[in-house]
Formats: structure tokens, C-alpha cells, sequence
């Protein structure tokens, strides 16, 4: 059931427990998260990364949030459909116009008086929508740049965060707390106290991103800390990658590309369940 994101944040905040937001590009992905998520019985969040979309041609906004709502009108489950990493404000408006009911607006690498006032302009405008807006404080980098994840001046700053959200009227903040985006190459440690110090200083959910590779043990513990949103995309391409590979191979020059869906779905929806379960809702 499509469920407007701020609502879903709510839940996990008031479950004390992180829904997971899986970034997606085509029908085989956004089907695989829904129905796994309807198979746990867990809320999930389908997000569209709009470099992901436009650069190669995927997907549009309009193409994703069709599918999105249509697949999840087909269980009861909330989904909800969010707008990943934008600094585009038409390309933000696009999404709002086509369904979206959540935004980032990711100013983490501007000065901070910059991020806070074109935040707060994004949601001036998505709020009139009755849409939600994530903002990002501090900067999570790339993990293949190892000092991004480790690089304290980084990290969000708890004693900014109030005013941060305050001014920038967001509805969730991203959080840099020692963790990168893409392929580790070196195990990450997330800063839980400074995320604790975060949350006891706000009282909006807080995003965590570069979701790959971070151990179990540490998400249960940031999920406890604040964290009511986590964003996973890298492991999640990969393992469609290895899939696809794994099906050439596998039937070769006999193979029908009709028959891949039903290949990899499963796969898909075998992490996807893993995943979701880190999830105490
Ligand atoms: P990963 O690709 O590292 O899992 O991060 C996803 C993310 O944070 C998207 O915003």
C-alpha cells in the first residue's frame, strides 16, 4: 500500500527501529523490495537516486513512481517513494509532481548557511505539497576514499543539528557518522555515541546512508541510537549484476531473457528478506 514516507517514519521512530530504503532502477528490483517487504511484513521505502535514472536512461521519475505505486497497490504492506540524493530544484519539483512523498535536498557540500536556506526553500515548496524533505549535515563521502569515512570533520556536529533542522524546517536529516557510500575497503566503525549526542539533541528521525557493508551489529545498535531510516544501494546492484552474470553463464546461447525475471527475482528477494529483518518493526 503506497504510504505517504513521513508516515512511515513515524512508525519506525515510534518502533524505535530504521525502516530500510533500498535505491532501485528498473521493475525487477522495485517488484523484488515490495514483495519482500510484503513477505516479512515490514514497511520498505523504494528510492530513486536521479543520477542512477537519467545518466543511463533506466528510468524517469513518472516511469519509477508508476511502478512503484502500481506494484505496491498490490499488497498491504506501506511502501513509500522517496527522492535519493538531488541538488536540482526543477528535478525535485518533477518528483514531487509525479508522486513522491519524500525529497532529499543534499546541500552537505556547500557552507552550512547555503545548505540550511536552500533546504529550506526545497521545503517551502514540497511542504505546500504535503511532501516530506530529507536534508544532509555533515557529508557522507566515498567509501573508496578511505579517509571520507574516518575524516572527523565531516561528521555531523550534534550541537548544530537542532538549529540545522530548526531553520531548514526538514523532516529527517542524514547523518554523517563514519559510514561512505559504495564498497568498503575498510570495515566501518560508526560513531554511536556522536549519533546519541544527535538524537538527544533533535527529535527528528535521523538517516543513516552508505548502508553496503556495514556490520549487523552495528546497524542494531544505530537502529536503537536514532536512526529511522537506512539507506542501502551498492550491495543491492551488485548482487543483481552477479545475477545477471550468473544467468548468461548458466543457460548460455540458449538462454531467453523472458525467463530472466523469474530468475533473479527470487535471488533478489532472498537478500531483500535478510535485510529487512534487521528491521524491528
Ligand atoms: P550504498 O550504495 O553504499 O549502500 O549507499 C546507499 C545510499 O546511501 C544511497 O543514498
Amino acid at each position: 500500500m503506497i504510504t505517504p514516507v513521513k508516515e512511515i517514519l513515524k512508525m519506525a521512530s515510534d518502533a524505535n527501529t530504521s525502516v530500510i530504503a533500498f535505491n532501485c532502477v528498473d521493475y525487477n528490483q522495485i517488484y523484488s523490495v515490495i514483495h519482500a517487504a510484503e513477505k516479512v511484513n515490514k514497511p520498505v521505502l523504494c528510492m530513486l537516486y536521479p543520477e542512477h535514472a537519467e545518466l543511463n536512461n533506466w528510468c524517469t521519475p513518472e516511469s519509477f513512481a508508476a511502478a512503484v505505486q502500481s506494484v505496491a497497490a498490490e499488497v498491504k504492506t506501506p511502501v513509500g517513494l522517496h527522492l535519493d540524493h538531488c541538488q536540482d530544484f526543477n528535478y525535485i519539483i518533477r518528483a514531487i509532481r509525479a508522486g513522491f512523498s519524500c525529497v532529499m535536498y543534499d546541500g552537505s557540500m556547500l557552507p552550512l548557511e547555503e545548505n540550511i536556506a536552500n533546504t529550506k526553500r526545497v521545503a517551502d515548496v514540497a511542504h505546500a505539497f504535503g511532501v516530506a524533505v530529507e536534508a544532509e549535515l555533515g557529508h557522507v563521502g566515498f567509501a573508496a576514499t578511505v579517509t571520507d569515512q574516518s575524516n572527523l570533520d565531516l561528521y555531523t556536529q550534534p550541537d548544530v543539528a537542532a538549529d540545522f533542522i530548526t531553520r531548514s524546517t526538514c523532516d529527517a536529516l542524514a547523518v554523517a557518522i563514519g559510514s561512505a557510500h559504495g564498497v568498503y575497503k575498510q570495515t566501518p566503525h560508526l560513531d554511536i555515541n556522536r549519533l546519541s549526542e544527535i538524537n538527544a539533541a533533535t527529535d527528528t528521525p535521523l538517516v543513516l546512508h552508505g548502508g553496503s557493508g556495514i556490520p549487523n551489529d552495528q546497524l542494531d545498535q544505530a537502529f536503537t541510537h536514532g536512526i529511522n531510516k537506512f539507506n542501502v544501494g551498492t550491495e543491492f546492484f551488485q548482487l543483481y549484476y552477479d545475477t545477471l552474470k550468473d544467468f548468461g553463464q548458466k543457460y548460455g546461447s540458449e538462454g531467453n531473457i523472458f525467463d530472466f525475471p523469474s530468475y533473479c527475482q527470487p535471488i533478489l528477494m532472498d537478500y531483500l528478506v535478510k535485510k529487512l529483518e534487521l528491521s524491528k518493526f
